[in-house]
């Protein structure tokens, strides 16, 4: 079987978590793949000392990558929305396949940029995007693909869950967690995503979508973040019980529409959910058929979120060279039978 090539576009926090994981774990992906997986571009401003990149190309315009005729995926870690649309339109339209960890990306371009590679029989694989290392896009799209989902509910940011769990069990405050998260790669490089609500409404928006087969609507989230929680306010909701956690909710509403909110909650200390701490997520998701269901893991850092970012290259490998990429769906549901809900 011919190797698939591999073109990665940036090298900051997750491109190199990327490369350390498909390094260490090659044989392993290769496995999974079927066939040999090989990194074989590289598009970065700067160079990243931390990585060994001999024997790989290394261009310091990432839109090389996209026109190299010998790349066959193209994985965006660039972060942001305007280079990284560019740069994702234009691998789609060269016909290659796309790996990307920007939920800013799908949660705001996602309907034409889904459209545009479905017109070029590719598929933009986002595994990454939503909950880091936890695989909640497949386990949505492929594990409960026989149910109606009814509602999900979850704690969608790293960062956020991390300061409020930190200024809960050593009073820190506010202002120095962050820095901390920031120090440790679980922040966004606008930090104000994390902590104003945004980076969750990002990941709630792609959720629902699944969920319920729907375009993505970002405007349309009610958003509201953890900037105003004091340190008091955590200490005095663990002396009546409580924890406080930010969660993304959506809901469907028999002939209502769907609920789409993210903001600060109360979780009595007897929920699961009510014990997820630092950058840990979790997700609850309740299917007609399955009932109650609930993925945990670790929702920022380098190693987890490349550990989905690997996964998706490992799936969409399994495609290059069959006859029809398109007939995987971007949203687990087929474009022309999405359904405009309102919100
Ligand atoms: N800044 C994000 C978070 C990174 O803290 O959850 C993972 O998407």
């Amino acid at each position: 079987l011919k190797p698939v090539n591999i073109g990665l576009c940036g090298l900051g926090t997750v491109g190199g978590g990327t490369l350390t994981v498909l390094k260490r774990n090659l044989l392993d992906i290769n496995a999974h793949a079927g066939k040999s997986v090989v990194l074989t571009h590289i598009g970065a401003r700067r160079d990243n000392p931390a990585f060994d990149l001999s024997g790989i190309k290394v261009s310091r315009d990432v839109f090389a990558v996209a026109d190299d005729p010998e790349v066959d995926i193209l994985v965006e870690l660039i972060g942001g929305t305007s280079v990284a649309k560019e740069l994702v339109l234009r691998a789609v339209r060269s016909g290659k396949h796309v790996v990307t960890a920007n939920k800013a990306l799908i949660a705001e371009f996602g309907n034409e940029l889904f459209a545009e590679a479905a017109k070029h029989n590719v598929v933009i694989a986002y595994e990454a995007a939503v909950a880091g290392g936890i695989p909640i896009i497949r386990a949505m799209r492929e594990g409960l693909a026989a149910n109606k989902i009814e509602w999900l509910a979850g704690i969608i940011n790293g960062t956020g869950n991390f300061i409020l769990t930190e200024m809960r069990d050593k009073g820190r405050a506010f202002e120095d967690v962050l820095k901390e998260a920031q120090e440790l790669g679980y922040a966004e490089a606008d930090p104000t995503f994390d902590v104003e609500g945004i980076d969750a409404a990002h990941k709630l928006v792609i959720l629902a979508s699944i969920a319920f087969g729907m375009p993505l609507q970002f405007d349309k989230v009610f958003t509201e973040g953890i900037s105003t929680i004091s340190t008091e306010d955590v200490a005095y909701a663990g002396e009546l019980g409580y924890q406080v956690k930010h969660l993304g909710i959506t809901r469907k509403r028999p002939n209502q529409g769907i609920e789409l909110r993210v903001h600060p909650t109360l979780i009595p200390n007897s929920r699961l959910i009510a014990n997820v701490d630092g950058v840990m997520n979790a997700v609850l998701v309740k299917g007609d058929a399955v009932g109650p269901t609930l993925y945990y893991g670790p929702g920022a850092g380098a190693e987890p979120t490349a550990s989905a970012v690997v996964s998706d290259i490992v799936d969409v490998s399994r495609l290059v060279g069959a006859e029809s990429g398109s007939s995987v769906p971007h949203l687990g549901f087929a474009l022309d039978k999405l359904v405009d809900y309102p919100i």
